[in-house]
């Protein structure tokens, strides 16, 4: 089955909102296999977030995320990765559409509360990053 990586940010866990993001992917369906509150590395953000090494935003990019407790999140359902990506909205909040939780929640593509892999294959290398492999509960969905 699809597996993704979600993580709600130091913004989003400031404004309690934790409750809010897991119940729009529950009540969408999605399956939640793995989830933790945890402070992220500051090697584990540039592990993270390679990618976006030598971008202009990358060093604040850093600073932010070590900044306070995260919700970092596996969910697993058909097509998770594109139907997340979909409930979350647009990178940056202004092209948000209401209704995705970039578009209800946040105004600053700095701060946009939750990142969510764009691919299987991030979705891969970003759980592995975060989570063991014994943390993953495999159940079965009954409804
Ligand atoms: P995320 O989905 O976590 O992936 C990379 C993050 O970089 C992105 O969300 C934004 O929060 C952050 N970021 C900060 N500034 C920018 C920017 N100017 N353009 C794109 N992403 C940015």
């Amino acid at each position: 089955m699809d597996k993704t990586f979600l993580m709600v940010k130091p913004d989003g866990v400031q404004r309690q909102i934790i409750g809010d993001v897991v119940n729009r992917f529950e009540r969408k369906g999605l399956q939640l296999v793995a989830a933790k509150l945890m402070m992220v590395s500051v090697e584990l953000a540039e592990k993270h977030y390679g990618e976006h090494k030598g971008k202009p935003f990358y060093e604040d990019l850093l600073k932010f995320i070590t900044s306070g407790p995260v919700f970092a999140m596996v969910w697993q359902g058909e097509n998770v990765v594109e139907i997340t990506r979909k409930l979350i909205g647009k990178t940056n909040p202004m092209d948000a559409e209401p209704g995705t939780i970039r578009g209800d929640y946040c105004l600053y593509v700095s701060k946009n509360i939750i990142h969510g892999s764009d691919s299987p294959e991030s979705a891969k290398r970003e759980i592995a990053l975060f989570f063991q492999e014994n943390e993953i509960v495999e159940y079965e969905k009954l409804i």
